[in-house]
């Protein structure tokens, strides 16, 4: 399996690092792509990248939760990380409205111009889209020029949101959160086609069922890879294989 986002240089996760990585190994996870959050998580990251190589795929970009008054500076500066080194994709970026809208229209412009380093530099775009799916949408839709692919990372949406992102070209994202109780993702993660769906945890945060609680980490993949299957009525071992390729061929 292929964990397509998760943030295993948090602070929480890094200081048992082999571990986790060993016990990811086990699990069937072979690989792990990390996107960046802000100027702060940088080094961590890269750190990681290095250590790890085979395993820890960086990406690089600004979250949108850090964008701020100063959005310009930190751009830069994430832009500039692209001079030194090779990314598998620009993320994470997009848009937050649950947490904070006080810099909404910052967060458009943010999310603008690294939409256009996907297309400049031919990277899978990694979008964050909290209770702002359809403005994502919009602006990818509206981007589209043929050339951008990435991930709606976290996907969450109704069917109709769904047919929407689908639309654009993108592929879509499932993590621990279509196996909580209360969901009720079932019937669009079973209206979902095969060949668009990638597998992801986002550790720490939002921990599959049953270890919801608990911080996230890849070694979880495997309950949501089971929810998918359990929803489309097919095998566990087709699940790991179709979203196993669709991330080899998305990445590159
Ligand atoms: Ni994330």
């Amino acid at each position: 399996m292929i964990d397509t986002h998760a943030h295993i240089y948090d602070e929480g996760l890094i200081k048992d690092i082999d571990i986790l990585l060993t016990e990811a190994s086990q699990a069937g996870v072979s690989r792990i792509y990390m996107p960046n959050i802000d100027q702060s998580s940088i080094e961590a990251l890269h750190h990681l990248a290095d250590t790890y190589p085979d395993q820890c795929i960086p990406m690089m970009g600004l979250h949108p939760c850090y964008v701020k008054a100063d959005y310009q500076e930190q751009l830069a500066v994430i832009r500039e990380q692209y001079d030194d080194r090779n990314y598998a994709g620009v993320g994470e970026v997009g848009l937050d409205y649950y947490w904070d809208t006080t810099f909404v229209k910052e967060q458009k412009e943010s999310f603008a111009e690294q939409i256009s380093w996907g297309q400049t530099d031919q990277l899978p775009i990694i979008i964050h889209s909290r209770d702002s799916l359809d403005d994502t949408i919009d602006m990818i839709a509206s981007a589209q020029d043929g050339s951008l692919r990435g991930i709606f990372h976290c996907f969450n949406g109704t069917i109709e949101q769904a047919k929407a992102a689908l639309d654009t070209g993108f592929h879509l994202g499932l993590g621990g959160v279509i196996t909580f109780k209360n969901a009720k993702l079932d019937d669009m993660v079973k209206y979902l086609p095969d060949d668009r769906i990638v597998l992801e945890t986002d550790a720490p945060y939002l921990t599959p069922h049953p270890y919801r609680g608990k911080p996230n980490q890849p070694k979880y993949l495997n309950f949501v890879a089971q929810k998918i299957a359990e929803c489309k009525g097919q095998d566990f071992e087709e699940v790991v294989q179709y979203t196993t390729d669709n991330a080899i061929k998305l990445f590159g």
